[in-house]
């Protein structure tokens, strides 16, 4: 998630020049004698939404913000249930939260994305909407899902939140559903600092959209904004024409962070290929973002002694293991509290909690030298070796 390797001059010249025409307007809207017709945030919304190929899209402050007002826009509130899957950021989960409704979760599968199966199993006549993950990158299985999705009348918004620049079949991921959600935050593909997107092709959803990330504003262009009209409930959750700027430059870079991306990751594979370790399953190889590569080791503890062994070289690990409790709602007792279906301690989703102890996820960045690969690749190839020896110790150790 390489935005931040690549800020610098032309962020920085753009935010001057910006800066000396506009005088310094910092809201997207309003303003208008001031600001000589420059609208950043405008700009950015339409380069992002012909990136995505979607009609619409409506820059918000964050991710989890983008979660949440996708999520009003459909009218999703208490009494309603919203199914997503166990792996996650924790943000999803709280976003459904936030509506008042109710999450229900579902299992992964060895892509880590949501378990299409499980995810049919776990529809009632409550459920209103279904959040795929395209977790670390990669894309769910969208068409199993999609398919799902119609045959029960379930709306289908994807968080591509980890995945802004990923593809399914060649059509980027967050432009499938009926809306889409993207982050910008310092950790993304391409970063504003903190900031995201919702993408529809849906007219009345992105006027809702609009309006309830900004304390209902309905946006009249015949009106002064001080007496615009409302009747949604809204909220503000808007992005400063500065975080445009830095939208607009940061996406100009996308086809040169997924080329580097790509092409790194595949030497990483090939380094580490006989190591006989089971990557994860890609539903989709040629639309990986690639800036991460995950694989599985047999058992949980080897998986934990690699991670170590890494660590002491010098490496660290991404999510898996390096963040696994904001990314495993195994670990989210705080959020389910006085929820019936979720409140009890013991193990809820064996088969996601068995995946992701034994996942181990490297980061793939655009500005790794031959040098940096080379060495990761020693570190990864000699960690799986202590990692190996380890287990053996400790299993002759029982044995004693
Ligand atoms: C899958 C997922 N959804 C939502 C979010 C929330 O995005 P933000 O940090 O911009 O609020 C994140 C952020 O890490 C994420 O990874």
């Amino acid at each position: 998630m390489p935005g931040y390797e690549l800020y610098g001059t032309e962020e920085r010249d753009a935010v001057i020049a910006w800066f000396n025409a506009s005088h310094g307007v910092m809201m997207a809207h309003g303003f208008d004698r001031l600001r000589q017709g420059i609208f950043k945030v405008r700009e950015f919304e339409r380069a992002v939404a012909d990136t995505m190929g979607c009609a619409y899209a409506q820059a918000v402050s964050s991710g989890t913000a983008a979660l949440f007002v996708a999520l009003r826009a459909l009218g999703v509130g208490p009494g309603d249930e919203v199914i997503t899957q166990a792996f996650t950021f924790v943000a999803t989960v709280e976003a459904i939260l936030a509506t008042g409704a109710t999450p229900v979760i579902t299992e992964v599968d060895r892509s880590l994305t949501m378990d299409p199966t499980d995810f049919e199993r776990r529809i009632t006549p409550r459920t209103k909407v279904v959040i795929p993950v395209h977790m670390a990158g990669a894309a769910a299985d969208l068409e199993t899902i999609l398919a799902i999705a119609a045959r029960h009348r379930v709306t289908v918004v994807e968080d591509a939140c980890q995945a802004v620049g990923g593809a399914y079949r060649g059509k980027p991921l967050g432009s499938f559903g009926t809306m889409g959600v993207l982050s910008f935050d310092f950790a993304k593909t391409i970063t504003t600092g903190e900031g995201g997107m919702v993408v529809t092709n849906d007219r009345t959803l992105f006027e809702r959209a609009r309006a309830i990330h900004d304390h209902g504003h309905e946006y009249h262009p015949e009106r002064p904004r001080g007496q615009d009209t409302r009747s949604l409930p809204g909220f503000n959750f808007r992005l400063t024409e500065i975080q445009g700027v830095l939208g607009l430059t940061q996406l100009a870079k996308l086809p040169l962070i997924l080329s580097r991306q790509r092409a790194n990751k595949v030497l990483l594979k090939t380094g580490i290929a006989d190591c006989g370790f089971e990557f994860r399953h890609l539903h989709d190889p040629e639309g990986d973002l690639a800036d991460t590569c995950i694989f599985f080791l047999e058992e949980r503890q080897r998986a934990a002694a690699f991670a170590a062994a890494l660590e002491r070289r010098g490496f660290t690990t991404k999510n898996l293991p390096g963040a696994l409790s904001w990314h495993y709602a195994g670990t989210w007792d705080h959020l389910f509290r006085g929820i019936s279906s979720l409140d009890h301690p013991e193990k809820r989703w064996p088969k996601t909690d068995d995946l992701l102890h034994r996942a181990i996820a490297l980061p793939v960045n655009v500005a790794m030298s031959e040098g940096d690969l080379a060495d990761l690749i020693a570190a990864v190839r000699d960690s799986a070796k202590d990692a190996r020896c380890e287990e053996a110790v400790s299993v002759l150790e029982e044995r004693r």
